[in-house]
């Protein structure tokens, strides 16, 4: 022990002097003024070792850059001190409540209506790695059976690894549920960050979405004014006068899965960068477009791994009480940079992407030491080239340009969408259809896609095994489009977002000023703006007269009546046949780029008739309420009888029902009405 404490002390000594001498050198190069980035190679001879300090109570590593403390067996991360930063975690919180690890969850007997919060509490530390260039920790906690719905029925094991040179350190979790264990709902899960209140205030989430942020207490009962739910709160007493009027909504600063690499703060005194760099997305629920919170006023970075947001219940991982399920989550990169005084803040982003394009150029990991990481050489890959078929646009195939193919377990054409207890893995065709697809973890896949500009799913009809090094040539790919006829006309462009229709201004009452000239649709209370617009009548659109970018609202929600009552709409097609098969059956393609809790019934030319089709209740996808542009894709292919059709005006009706709540309702990808097929060629 006594060793031990002096050996620290001189290590101590040893790596202030070393930071200093550091810091002497990134200072003397006078082009970037940076710390931050890889130290590693190259000039490891500047860099220190990891080392790894083991207390009672607390778990310290430490690499001459940033010190990482970690609560002990909890797991917690409770502190990271970085550049004369003491912590960069805030301190007035609990030690569990700085830099932790949480999952949602509902099980048999558990009957709260939002789930249990469980922040995985580890009660085991195990030292995986310990070496001059690396460390590795996990702490664990085995579940057993006297613990029973008093925390979520897994194994789990949480990881933390620090390199030599490396500004930051990386996390993941494993989890594990063994047969005959209890069922259980998982909800949610992430890792979160709370940063220091009085030194972070500037958030950047992508190169158009950053802004000085409100403070916390901005928020509390003195200062703000709840909204329609409580994650909306509209400043009217912030400390600082310039937010005055604004409202400010967690939900304002969702992303798609995919555009979700770095995101993170900036504190200006001293200039420090705090980033969650993910440099895949393999293990995130529901692909590519399925949306997540990212960060928000706090100061507070989230990592969501998996989350029903968006998508509703049906994305749910429900583990059954003989299901063995498995899975990794990360691992992701805490990314900590600094700048010199006198310096421009914003290069702290602009190096928070550089360094987000390193991670990803590294990804997969060969540093990770589970058995449950493939490395890359364990992986395998998948090429080939996409095309579409779509007769009524030209009888060749055309080449499928920035389409989406991805990977994921075996299932339905669409089925990726509500896919969360396995991995996904995506990538986007380039202008001649070409893919290729690398890192896939062995497995059994589906390859699935979807072709901006063309409705539907594809799906290739074989299951594709991926082995250790795989390298699979796939070849050439035709993706029939769903088509029936000819277009009689089309509202929209199929791209699963309603961005391209009418967004209304927000209320003058209700602004965030990131968004009065850019995603419009991300401004709080937009629902409400539709009886403003149409007082009295229904949305009506003219075929050859209207024009979608500014008649076509761009969410079908209800109407209030009074302070507390909704009543459904009916919105109207106008269009003119100049002939008409009776015999034959028309076809409505009905693209929905999401819906809540929502009923759609289509009628033709007679408004107060059965309807011809109604998807019955569908979505809980809640995007009204949360400024999202899309939720879950859904498409309907509706018969519609010559016999119902005229030769002049036709109208249809387009009916959502459901009226209890201003969230209800559906958005629109695109509509089209096609003509009946050619009776005897045979296409
Ligand atoms: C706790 O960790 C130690 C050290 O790695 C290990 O020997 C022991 O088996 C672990 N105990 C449990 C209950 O996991
Ligand atoms: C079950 O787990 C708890 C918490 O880790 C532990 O205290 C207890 O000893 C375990 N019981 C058995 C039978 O392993
Ligand atoms: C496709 O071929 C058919 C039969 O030759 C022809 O009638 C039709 O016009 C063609 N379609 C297009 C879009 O060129
Ligand atoms: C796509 O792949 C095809 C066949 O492999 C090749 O001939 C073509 O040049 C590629 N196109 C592009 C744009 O890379
Ligand atoms: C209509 O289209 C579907 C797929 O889009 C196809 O399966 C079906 O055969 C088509 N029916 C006719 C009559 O062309
Ligand atoms: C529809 O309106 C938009 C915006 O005003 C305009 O740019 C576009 O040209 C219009 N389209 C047609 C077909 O008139
Ligand atoms: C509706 O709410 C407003 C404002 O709170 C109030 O003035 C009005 O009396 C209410 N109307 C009804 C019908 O309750
Ligand atoms: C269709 O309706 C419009 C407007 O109501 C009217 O002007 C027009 O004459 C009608 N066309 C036919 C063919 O009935």
């Amino acid at each position: 022990m006594g060793s031990g404490k002096i050996l620290c002390t001189i290590l101590s000594l040893f790596s202030q002097f070393m930071a200093a001498f550091s810091n002497l050198q990134q200072n003397e190069n006078p082009s970037m003024g940076f710390h931050g980035g890889e130290k590693g190679t190259g000039s490891s001879l500047l860099s220190e070792v990891v080392q790894l300090h083991i207390q009672k109570d607390y778990v310290v590593l430490d690499n001459g850059i940033l010190q990482v403390t970690l609560s002990n067996p909890g797991g917690h991360v409770t502190g990271i001190q970085y550049n004369g930063l003491e912590n960069l975690l805030e301190t007035d919180n609990g030690e569990s409540d700085r830099g932790y690890w949480d999952v949602v969850w509902s099980g048999e007997g558990v009957t709260r209506k939002k789930g249990n919060l469980d922040r995985l509490d580890g009660t085991n530390l195990t030292v995986v790695v310990e070496s001059e260039e690396k460390v590795e920790i996990s702490f664990t906690r085995m579940w057993n059976s006297s613990l029973q719905a008093k925390v979520v029925p897994l194994n789990f094991d949480k990881r933390y690894v620090m390199l030599r040179g490396s500004s930051g350190f990386y996390t993941y979790a494993i989890y594990e549920h063994l047969r005959g264990w209890p069922a259980f709902d998982l909800d949610n899960t992430r890792i979160v960050f709370k940063l220091t209140r009085q030194k972070f205030r500037y958030m950047a989430i992508a190169d158009n979405r950053q802004r000085y942020m409100p403070l916390p207490e901005d928020r509390s009962p003195e200062r703000g004014q709840t909204l329609a739910y409580p994650e909306a709160v509209l400043l009217v007493h912030p400390v600082e006068p310039e937010f005055e009027g604004e409202v400010d909504d967690k939900y304002a600063y969702s992303c798609e899965s995919k555009d979700i690499s770095v995101h993170g703060w900036i504190s200006a005194d001293p200039l420090v960068g705090f980033w969650q760099i993910t440099p895949s997305h393999e293990f995130r629920t529901g692909g590519p477009l399925k949306q997540f919170l990212t960060s928000h006023v706090g100061p507070t970075n989230l990592g969501v791994m998996h989350s029903t947001h968006y998508a509703g219940a049906d994305v749910t991982i429900k583990i059954g009480p003989n299901e063995p399920w498995k899975k990794v989550y990360g691992p992701v990169f805490a990314y900590v940079n600094s700048l010199s005084d006198g310096r421009d803040p914003l290069s702290l982003w602009k190096d928070a992407k550089k360094q987000m394009m390193n991670e990803v150029h590294k990804w997969p990991y060969d540093f990770i030491a589970s058995e449950d990481f493939p490395p890359s050489k364990q992986r395998g890959s998948v090429g080939g080239r996409l095309l579409v078929l779509e007769r009524y646009v030209s009888n060749a195939t055309i080449s499928a340009e920035g389409a989406y193919v991805g990977l994921a377990a075996p299932g339905e054409a669409g089925s990726w969408q509500l896919e969360s207890k396995g991995y996904q893995f995506w990538t986007k065709t380039d202008e001649g259809g070409n893919f290729t697809i690398n890192g896939i973890r062995p497995g059994d896949y589906n390859l699935y896609a979807w072709v901006p500009g063309f409705i539907g799913d594809y799906k290739f009809t074989s299951v594709i095994n991926i082995n250790s090094g795989s390298n699979i040539d796939i070849g050439d790919l035709v993706y029939e489009a769903p088509r029936n006829g000819s277009t009689l006309w089309e509202i929209g462009f199929p791209d699963r977002s309603a961005a391209e229709f009418y967004i209304p201004d927000a209320n003058p009452k209700y602004i965030n000023k990131l968004y009065l000239k850019q995603e419009r649709y991300r401004q709080y209370g937009l629902w409400e703006r539709y009886a403003e617009l149409y007082p009295k009548a229904d949305l009506v659109f003219t075929v050859g007269k209207s024009n979608h970018t500014t008649d076509w609202f761009f969410a079908q929600v209800t109407r209030k009546k009074d302070n507390t009552t909704y009543e459904g709409t009916t919105w109207q097609i106008k269009f003119l046949l100049d002939e008409v098969d009776e015999r034959a059956a028309y076809k409505l393609r009905m693209a929905l780029a999401t819906a809540n809790v929502a009923e759609l019934e289509v009628r033709v030319n007679e408004p107060n008739a059965n309807p011809v089709f109604s998807t019955g209740e569908i979505g809980k996808d809640n995007t009204i309420a949360r400024h999202g542009i899309h939720g879950l894709y859904r498409l309907f292919n509706v018969d519609i009888p010559g016999a119902q059709l005229l030769i002049g005006n036709n109208t249809i009706f387009l009916t959502q029902t459901a009226s209890i709540s201003p969230f209800q309702g559906v958005m629109y990808d695109y509509i089209r009405l096609e003509g009946p097929p050619p009776p005897h060629k045979a296409l």
